[in-house]
C-alpha cells in the first residue's frame, strides 16, 4: 500500500469510527472492528487497547487480536510507561529497550519487535488506558504518520469509552439510591419484609421466561423495585390497618399508584430508564379493564411490563398470607 493509499485508508478509518460511535452499536464491537482494520492499514501484526482498572491497578485488554484477555500491573512495560507519562512512544526494537516487558510474549507465544503506543485521554486529560500497534510487517519501525493516525483514533475512542464509563457509574449510583429507598419503604410498610425486592425478582424471572430482551427485563426490574414507591404518601393508619378499609381509606390507599407516578416524574429518569414512569404506576390495572389509577391506559393497552409486575404482586400476596389473604378477597380487601 503506497503512502497516499495509506493516508486515504487512515481517513476512512477515522470517519468509520466517528460514525459508528454515534450509532447504537455496542462500543466494544465497534472498537474491535476498527482496530482490526487499523492493523491492516498500518501493515502491522496486532493492535490492542488496554484500559486501566482502578481497583486491581492493572492494565487490561478490551481489544486484542488472536489472544485471550491480557492483564498486567499498571506500571509494567511500554504500555505502563505511556500510562504514567501520558506521552506516546515509538519503539523500533522492543527487546533492545530495557523498559519493554517480555512477560506477555512468554505467556502469549507472540514475538514483539516494533511498538507504537499512545495514551488514551479522557475529557479532563487523565489517562484511561493505552492503544498500541505491534510489528510492522515490512520490518521497518513505525513512523510519525502511523503515530498521528493512532493518536487520532485513540482520542475518539477514549472519549467514547469515558462516556460509557460515566454512564455506568451514574447508573450504579442511581441503583444504590433506589435500593436504599426501597429498603426504607419496605421497613415502613411491612416491618422489615421484602415486598418490593421479591416482586422485582419474580417479575424479572417472568420477563426472562417470556423471552423479553435484556433491556426490557432491566426495565421490568427497575419498575418492579419502585412500583409501590407512592406508599410513602399513604397515611400509616391506612397502611398498617389489619381489618377492612373503609371506602375513604380505600381511596387513600389507591392513591399510592398515582403517588408512584408523581414521585417517578420528579426523579426524571433519562435514557433506558425513562419508561419506568409508564410502567410502575399501573401495576394495579386489570387485564379485563378496571383497577387503579382510574383513566388510561386500560385493559390490553396497559404495558406488558406493568402486567408482569401486577402478576408478581398478586403472587407475592399468595406467598405471604399474613398480608395476602385479605388482599385476595374482594369482601375484605387488604391490597398490597
Ligand atoms: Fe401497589
Ligand atoms: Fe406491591
Amino acid at each position: 500500500m503506497g503512502d497516499q493509499a495509506k493516508r486515504g485508508k487512515g481517513l476512512e478509518l477515522l470517519l468509520q469510527l466517528s460514525l459508528e460511535i454515534c450509532s447504537q452499536r455496542d462500543l466494544k464491537s465497534v472498537l474491535n472492528s476498527v482496530w482490526k482494520e487499523l492493523t491492516r492499514v498500518l501493515q502491522a501484526e496486532r493492535s490492542s487497547i488496554f484500559l486501566l482498572d482502578e481497583e486491581s491497578k492493572e492494565l487490561q485488554s478490551v481489544v486484542a487480536q488472536e489472544t485471550d484477555q491480557i492483564r498486567f500491573q499498571r506500571q509494567k512495560g511500554i504500555a505502563g510507561r505511556v500510562l504514567a507519562t501520558g506521552l506516546p512512544m515509538l519503539i523500533p526494537d522492543a527487546y533492545a529497550d530495557p523498559r519493554f516487558n517480555p512477560e506477555i510474549d512468554r505467556i502469549t507465544g507472540f514475538r514483539t519487535r516494533s511498538i507504537l503506543a499512545v495514551p488514551m485521554k479522557g475529557h479532563s486529560g487523565s489517562v484511561l488506558g493505552v492503544a498500541q500497534v505491534l510489528n510492522r510487517k515490512d520490518g521497518n519501525p513505525f513512523d510519525e504518520e502511523d503515530l498521528a493516525l493512532l493518536e487520532a483514533l485513540a482520542a475518539i475512542a477514549a472519549v467514547a469509552i469515558e462516556t460509557v464509563q460515566l454512564y455506568e457509574e451514574q447508573l450504579r449510583a442511581t441503583e444504590a439510591v433506589i435500593a436504599a429507598l426501597v429498603k426504607g419503604l419496605e421497613m415502613r410498610t411491612e416491618n422489615g419484609g421484602a415486598h418490593a425486592s421479591t416482586v422485582r425478582e419474580l417479575s424479572s424471572l417472568t420477563a426472562k421466561a417470556m423471552g423479553l430482551e435484556e433491556a426490557r427485563v432491566k426495565l421490568v426490574e427497575w419498575a418492579a423495585s419502585l412500583h409501590d414507591l407512592g406508599k410513602l404518601a399513604v397515611p400509616d393508619m391506612v397502611l398498617h390497618k389489619r381489618v377492612a378499609l373503609t371506602p375513604e381509606e380505600r381511596l387513600l390507599y389507591e392513591q399510592h399508584a398515582l403517588w408512584t407516578k408523581k414521585l417517578l416524574e420528579m426523579m426524571d429518569f433519562s435514557g433506558d430508564l425513562a419508561a419506568v414512569v409508564k410502567i410502575a404506576p399501573f401495576h394495579h390495572k386489570e387485564f379485563q379493564g378496571g383497577g387503579f389509577p382510574h383513566g388510561p391506559p386500560e385493559g390490553t393497552d396497559v404495558p406488558l411490563e406493568a402486567r408482569i409486575i401486577g402478576a408478581a404482586d398478586s403472587l407475592w400476596c399468595k406467598m405471604n398470607p399474613r398480608f395476602g389473604e385479605r388482599s385476595m378477597s374482594l369482601q375484605e380487601p387488604w391490597p398490597i
